[in-house]
């Protein structure tokens, strides 16, 4: 079959046989399908979908593509977590310390921020010497001594979903839960951790816009996992307003010390200790839920994880000074407050308006070259059912030497209010544990 034939197929809503998945995607990768062919099929999955077996098809043609990742050296069960993007989440700069302290390796590959989502790698950038590329060798050897490593991810794992996802990003196709889920899982199988939590956001700030979609992604990303061998757990949380109140690369850093110091936002301990719990149940740590979150919020409060997170800095060569003196952060040129305009209740707060006024002062970059300011974004004053009198803040504005009135309006216009007292939506919506890690049995 040739690729206009593939094409036409998946316009008429028939399905793909196995052989056709993986044939689009070599041709893709050889150029011998142009742009616009793949596009065009991208165009056609958006409208008609694809069914669980094409979708894993698609998953195992893009992890073929490129390397995989080998962490059976790592010496022990290595979990990974990952997150479907969501503004001023910062739970993986915790969850590593958090996971390694409790006795589970932690291989962590992170992306840089694209859009309006932040990438922890630029996070971690603020952090003035943290080497955030490490060689193959270095990432594992680093796992055996400390128990945690983080990286960016390189070009070679699962390279053609790099490729279509950059086709995603130009045609309004990256919406579609069967393409999502075979760029996620493809790159979570290829860096090769045993445990696998993904943290999937819905809500304003997120890809996904409703549960019910949030729900639906859940499941696909579960069962390809499963059909690929790999146990995935999920938990589903609210992005209907920023986590935490700091939004941009260095706030953020400096949220994550505080919740390190055990005065962190409740909402983002809550969030980090439930990933962390249902980690430690899939590495097989913990038979309770309730006994694996104790253990992690017991570290946060200890400061086990702040000392932990001190090891990971040093290891990577970056300054632990930083962990209490904030001021040694990248910092931004002026902050600016923008008050309530009324009394009342907050309602909402719009996390993609939010991630824009970030985005305006320079914390967000437009394509993946264009280069970023680590110490400007937004600091909340008030989230979700606050009440505020008129005048008072609601807002800072972090910002650096570009001109920050659009931010401004933005932020005003992120807010809503109510006149009655507010309840906030819960933040976790629902959590399915994978199967339990098994050690391989040893042949003999
Ligand atoms: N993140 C990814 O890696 N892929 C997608 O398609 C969407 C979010």
């Amino acid at each position: 079959m040739n690729i206009i034939e593939i094409i036409d197929k998946k316009r008429r809503g028939l399905t793909h046989s196995h052989e056709e998945i993986a044939t689009l995607v070599r041709m893709m990768e050889s150029g011998k399908a142009h742009d616009y062919q793949i596009s065009a099929w991208l165009m056609a999955v958006c409208i008609q979908g694809l069914n669980m077996d094409e979708t894993t098809w698609l998953t195992q043609a893009f992890v073929d593509s490129g390397k995989k990742i080998d962490l059976s050296e790592a010496g022990g069960v290595v979990v990974d977590k990952h997150s479907t993007g969501g503004v001023g989440d910062k739970t993986t700069l915790a969850l590593i310390p958090m996971l390694a302290s409790a006795g589970v390796k932690v291989a962590k590959l992170s992306g840089r921020g694209l859009g309006f989502t932040g990438g922890t790698i630029d996070k971690l950038e603020a952090i003035p010497g943290f080497k955030t590329s490490l060689s193959g060798i270095e990432f594992v050897e680093q796992i055996q001594k400390l128990g945690m490593a983080i990286s960016s991810q390189t070009a070679d794992l699962a390279p053609a979903d790099g490729k279509m996802y950059a086709l995603r990003d130009v045609t309004a196709t990256v919406a579609s839960i069967p393409l999502i889920a075979a760029s996620v899982i493809s790159k979570k199988i290829a860096a090769g951790a045993d445990v696998i939590v993904l943290d999937i956001k819905y809500g304003s700030g997120a890809f996904m816009g409703t549960l019910e979609e949030a729900k639906d992604l859940a499941f696909t990303c579960r069962e390809v996992g499963k059909r690929l061998g790999k146990s995935i757990s999920t938990v589903i949380s609210a992005m209907n307003q920023p986590l935490g109140y700091a939004i941009g690369h260095s706030l953020e850093v400096i949220e994550i010390i505080n919740l390190l110091k055990g005065q962190g936002p409740q909402d983002l301990e809550d969030l980090c200790v439930r990933l962390g719990g249902v980690a430690l149940i899939g590495a097989g740590r913990f038979d309770s839920l309730e006994d694996a979150e104790n253990t992690l919020r017991a570290e946060l409060h200890d400061g086990t994880a702040l000392a932990k997170f001190k090891t990971l800095i040093q290891a990577q060569r970056g300054d632990v000074a930083i962990l209490e003196d904030f001021s040694l952060l990248p910092q931004p040129d002026r902050v600016l407050m923008v008050p309530s305009p009324q009394s009342g209740y907050i309602a909402e707060i719009d996390a993609l308006e939010v991630a824009k006024a970030a985005k305006l002062v320079g914390a967000g970059r437009l394509t993946k070259d264009c280069p970023i300011n680590l110490g400007v974004g937004v600091v909340l004053r008030k989230k979700v059912g606050d009440a505020v009198k008129e005048g008072e803040t609601l807002v800072e504005l972090h910002a650096g030497d570009k001109d920050h009135w659009e931010a401004l309006e933005v932020l005003k216009k992120a807010f809503h209010f109510s006149l009655e007292p507010v309840t906030a939506s819960p933040l976790i919506e629902e959590v399915l544990i994978g199967d339990v890690w098994q050690k391989p049995s040893v042949k003999v």
